[in-house]
């Protein structure tokens, strides 16, 4: 029996109790309909039409029944209609390992360790869509192999201050960039069947009081800064669901907000998907019916644990929606088009005629993972041409608990349990047979490493204090050829973790005190590796004869960093965050813009604290860039082993309507010995202006590979959206009339070329 046949088959099994109809014609595809099938169970007719028939064959109930969950991340399907079940996964850097039915814990299986790909500010680094797509495609078919519907990812919040300890989950400061990137993203999980649930809808930029914190922005922020990705991720992307976020906006929980959900998603962007809550982001029955919700999870009912059985009865989009229907205070209309999302949901997935059978950890999957890692790492300092590190080296110093610690366990929601990981220190011993590789530990960080019962195993337990660890290795480093110390944040709280922000910018465990003692010893030969999903404090910076910004990079972490340290890989990832001199220099000054502050605000039994995005628009590079603040490494920055020449920018004309476009070309040229790849990036400068705009602003890039020598010509395309503002008071994107400028630039503060042209 085929695949088909047998979808087919066990749902016309399923359904012949209480419907009369042959089980035995040909299943069909998508090539003309079956009169011997209801028309939900027949894959060739439209969704619309499948949702309908569905719809109009279930009861009150069984519609509820769609709404809320029945596990930790599982919720019903329609038994008796063969309608399956939907399953949801974490998400968004890897396929999450399954957990019991009613609790957080893992559930011990055996088949469920995953490929961990890098952390999405990794791929955002790498600045290339066509990654993004592997991303993606990878990801869902890792998600279908294992039977997820949903995969609670990728995360698209805006890098708003380096504290926010779940930055690593996201694309970094720039819309443009995180929109570009999330789309093919999106589209590439969905093309196995699979719904990418793009989160957190929205204004979700911190974890201090991320259940109670109401967000106090200007719409054109909104729709300038916080929005841009998920419309993409909507409108370019497709996305078939949206998970709201914990905080709130204009004072009402995101899970239930009619401003984000009604009026901007579902009205203004057609949004046609499911909204799935964030895990126990909701408050309240009304307007979760109300307020475009569709899907409840994770909810932590009146007075019940988080792990008792069966409290999905009480969730509230359960038996209080059921009471509000049967007592007629509600009508039917809301749950109609809830159920009608839901059964979208499972035609698009679980029961799409065209299913998957998707893939698990294979060799592919592993590839992807390496080279994606290797493409995002950030070159951002290589004094006299330090790296690569030679072949033939004698003796590597590696120094550091990032070089041995297993980073897929911890961080929150997106733990995973890895098939296996192969750390730093493992892939330079890989990459450098005959060099002797040493390994000295420099300081304590966080030696544990569990989540919800999953361990790594790994036993970290040092003896030796801060003073000693920090001899041991300098006494090493005096006779190395090189010396790589590998440090940074972890996945631990006050790192880089869910549910809890950083406490400092600096790294921590006392680290800059390792590295001013090495490069006191072994300055120029010294590479620093930063590990982390945020910009850090980096004062030692012009005492190190390089530094990589490395990222929470997955099962392939120590290949994909050893790629880049033997030159086997050409640095080209760029950086999708500007890294400060010191936290104080950027935008978020007050504790009304951070963490908020309470206005004796109390909803639903909970003190809500008030948080004002007083900065506007002006986030990352455009603020830096408003105030003259020189950063220490700008957005868009990142070095390589070769040489890049720009030629002079030209356009396709000088003036352009407002609902032309038209183009820009430069030459880029390959001036050194080895092939490389150059991300070149277009900002566009408004001349004149009626509002305040920034400097300038990225809208657009590409990321172009050259051999030495070799030389390309480089088109970006600009229309009306690169050159438009929000415009609050006729909430309409204007374009006005007037000069612009495009620049072409290497990173938002290495301009190499400009351009002028008119708006007519
Ligand atoms: C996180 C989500 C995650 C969900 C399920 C929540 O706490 O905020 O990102 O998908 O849990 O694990």
């Amino acid at each position: 029996m085929t695949r088909n046949r047998l979808f087919l088959f066990a749902a016309a099994s399923l359904v012949a109790g209480i419907m009369v109809f042959s089980c035995t014609s040909s299943p069909r595809k998508t090539t003309g309909s079956d009169p011997s099938l209801p028309a939900y169970l027949d894959g060739s007719r439209p969704i619309s039409e499948r949702v309908e028939n569905a719809l109009s064959l279930m009861t009150t109930d069984e519609k509820v029944a769609l709404t809320h969950a029945q596990s930790k991340f599982s919720s019903a399907g329609v038994p008796r209609l063969g309608i399956p079940m939907v399953w949801c996964t974490d998400g968004p850097h890897g396929i999450r390992t399954e957990v019991l039915w009613d609790e957080w814990d893992q559930a011990g299986w055996t088949c469920d360790s995953c490929t961990a790909y890098p952390a999405l500010t990794a791929l955002a680094a790498s600045w290339d869509p066509e990654l993004a797509r592997l991303y993606g495609v990878s990801i869902g078919e890792e998600a279908r192999y294992r039977g997820k519907d949903v995969l609670l990812g990728p995360g698209v919040n805006i890098l708003r201050t380096p504290l926010n300890g779940r930055n690593f989950e996201y694309m970094g400061e720039d819309p443009f960039l995180s929109s570009t990137m999330v789309v093919p993203y999106v589209q590439g999980v969905q093309s196995n069947n699979v719904a990418a649930c793009v989160k957190h809808f929205a204004l979700n930029n911190q974890e201090t009081n991320r259940f109670t914190t109401n967000v106090i922005v200007d719409d054109r922020t909104l729709y300038e800064i916080y929005l841009p990705a998920f419309k993409a991720a909507v409108q370019q992307g497709g996305a078939w669901a949206i998970m709201g976020s914990y905080n709130l906006y204009k004072d009402q929980w995101n899970c239930h907000n009619q401003y984000l959900l009604n009026d901007i998603l579902k009205g203004e962007w057609g949004f046609d998907g499911v909204v799935i809550s964030d895990w126990g982001g909701v408050h309240n029955t009304d307007q979760a019916i109300h307020n475009g919700l569709d899907m409840e999870y994770g909810s932590w009912t009146n007075g019940l644990t988080m792990g008792k059985t069966n409290a999905y009865d009480s969730y509230f989009l359960a038996d209080p929606y059921k009471k509000l229907l049967a007592e007629g205070k509600v009508g039917t209309e809301e749950l109609d088009d809830k159920a009608r999302r839901v059964l979208r949901l499972i035609f698009r997935t679980g029961m799409n005629p065209d299913r998957k059978f998707g893939k698990f950890t294979s060799p592919e999957h592993s590839a992807a993972a390496r080279k994606i890692g290797a493409e995002g790492i950030v070159l951002l300092r290589n004094e006299g041409g330090l790296l690569p590190i030679k072949a033939d080296a004698g003796k590597i110093l590696v120094v550091g608990e990032n070089a041995v610690k297993m980073m897929t366990v911890g961080g929150g929601s997106s733990s995973l349990k890895a098939k296996y990981e192969i750390s730093p220190l493992d892939g330079i011993r890989g990459a450098f047979p005959s060099a002797k590789v040493v390994y000295e530990r420099g300081y304590v960080g966080d030696a544990s490493g569990e989540y919800n019962g999953v361990s790594t195993g790994q036993d970290l337990s040092e003896k030796r204090d801060a003073k000693t660890l920090i001899a041991d290795a300098c006494a090493q480093a005096k006779d190395a050829d090189y010396v790589i110390f590998i440090g940074g944040l972890n996945k631990s709280d006050h790192q880089d973790a869910e549910g809890a922000d950083r406490t400092q910018f600096g790294l921590p465990y006392g680290q800059d005190d390792v590295i001013e003692a090495l490069s006191a010893v072994a300055g120029s030969k010294l590479v620093v590796v930063n590990i982390s999903g945020n910009p850090v404090g980096m004062p030692w910076s012009d005492k190190v004869g390089a530094i990589l910004q490395d990222w929470y990079l997955g099962s392939e972490a120590g290949n994909s960093l050893a790629d880049v340290l033997s030159g086997k890989v050409n640095p080209s990832g760029k950086l999708p965050f500007t890294i400060p001199v010191e936290l104080s220099d950027g935008p978020i000054r007050t504790p009304e813009q951070f963490p908020g502050v309470n206005n004796g605000k109390n909803y639903e039994g909970y003190p809500i604290t008030d948080e004002t995005y007083s900065e506007g628009i002006y986030v990352g590079y455009r603020w830096f860039e408003k105030k003259e603040i020189k950063p220490l490494f700008p957005f868009g920055y990142g070095l390589s082993y070769t040489t890049f020449e720009y030629g002079e920018p030209k356009l396709s004309a000088k003036s352009i309507t407002k609902n032309g476009h038209l183009t820009v070309t430069v030459p880029v040229k390959n001036t050194g010995s080895v092939p490389g790849a150059e991300v070149v990036q277009l900002y566009i400068k408004d001349k004149e202006c009626s509002v305040d705009r920034p400097v300038k602003e990225l809208k657009g890039f590409s990321k172009v590979y050259l051999q030495p020598g070799q030389s390309k010509e480089v088109s970006i395309d600009i229309d009306s959206s690169a050159l438009s503002f929000f415009d609050a008071t006729s909430h309409k994107w204007v374009c006005e009339s007037g000069t612009f400028t495009a620049v072409i630039a290497s990173s938002s503060a290495d301009e190499k070329g400009s351009v002028d042209f008119d708006v007519k």
